[in-house]
């Protein structure tokens, strides 16, 4: 039997209201990711990118569709349990990157390890392995305002990256990001995801990350494009 897919998206539709005026953001998608892969959901702006992956990683729910991850319906999941699912097995990368601007580079990326309830030690250890794996030893007690655009998008990497997630996240991760950064992002992404047992969705409208993937969604308008998934 095939493995069955990590992550697996219904006839997914999104509508929001503002008053009267209605917007589709996501119209009938469809996905299907395995255990491992690096997908790309490319689209222009407003395409519904972000939209798709709030609710792939159940931070909203769909007007209508099914989302199942693990083989587990999350779209219909009461909060209680999918904040428990969310902490555990998806870790996000927001588009700007979300980094709490008090704590140190050390404590943000500890943060989501303490409301797994890591003990000190195990959250120091780790911390240190993420710092190394993603280039920032040294760096620790800085704060997200003294780091370069580049150095924060490696803590909030290294931050989704705390809980060991089984899925990962990210929305728009070169977006604020010289060409030299960009690339030396995806080449930190494509090694994680090459060390293998990582998923990752990247969200993205810059076609140099969209060539590097072997698996890819086009959105326009919210639709997925009619050859709507490649693989080479
Ligand atoms: N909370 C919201 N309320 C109303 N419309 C929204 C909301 N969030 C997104 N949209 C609309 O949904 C569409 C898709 O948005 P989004 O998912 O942010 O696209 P992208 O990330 O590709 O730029 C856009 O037309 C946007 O204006
Ligand atoms: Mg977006």
């Amino acid at each position: 039997m095939a493995e069955q897919p990590v992550l697996r998206a219904d006839e997914l539709n999104k509508t929001y209201w503002n008053g009267p005026e209605k917007t589709i953001a996501l119209d009938n998608v469809n996905l299907e990711i395995r255990k491992g892969e690096l997908l790309a959901i490319y689209g222009p702006s407003g395409s519904g990118k972000t939209t798709l992956l709030f609710l792939l990683g159940g931070f909203d729910k769909p007007t209508s569709g099914r989302i199942l991850l693990d083989g587990i319906e999350i779209s219909n999941m009461d909060e209680h349990r999918l904040s428990r699912i969310r902490r555990s097995t998806v870790g996000f990368v927001f588009q700007n990157y979300n980094l709490v601007e008090d704590l140190t580079v050390q404590e943000n990326i500890s943060l989501t390890m303490m409301f797994e309830g890591k003990t000190e030690e195990e959250m120091k250890d780790r911390t240190a392995e993420l710092l190394d794996e993603v280039g920032l030893i040294g760096k620790e007690r800085q704060r997200p305002s003294q780091l370069s655009a580049g150095e924060q998008q490696r803590v909030a990497i290294a931050r989704a990256l705390a809980n060991r997630p089984r899925l990962v996240l990210m929305d728009e991760p070169t977006g604020n990001l010289d060409q030299d950064n960009s690339r030396a992002i995806m080449k930190l992404v494509t090694s994680i995801s090459n060390a293998g047992g990582v998923t990752f969705i990247i969200a993205t409208h810059n076609l140099e990350i969209v060539q590097e993937t072997r698996s890819r969604l086009f959105l326009k308008a919210g639709r997925a494009a009619t050859d709507f998934m490649s693989r080479s």
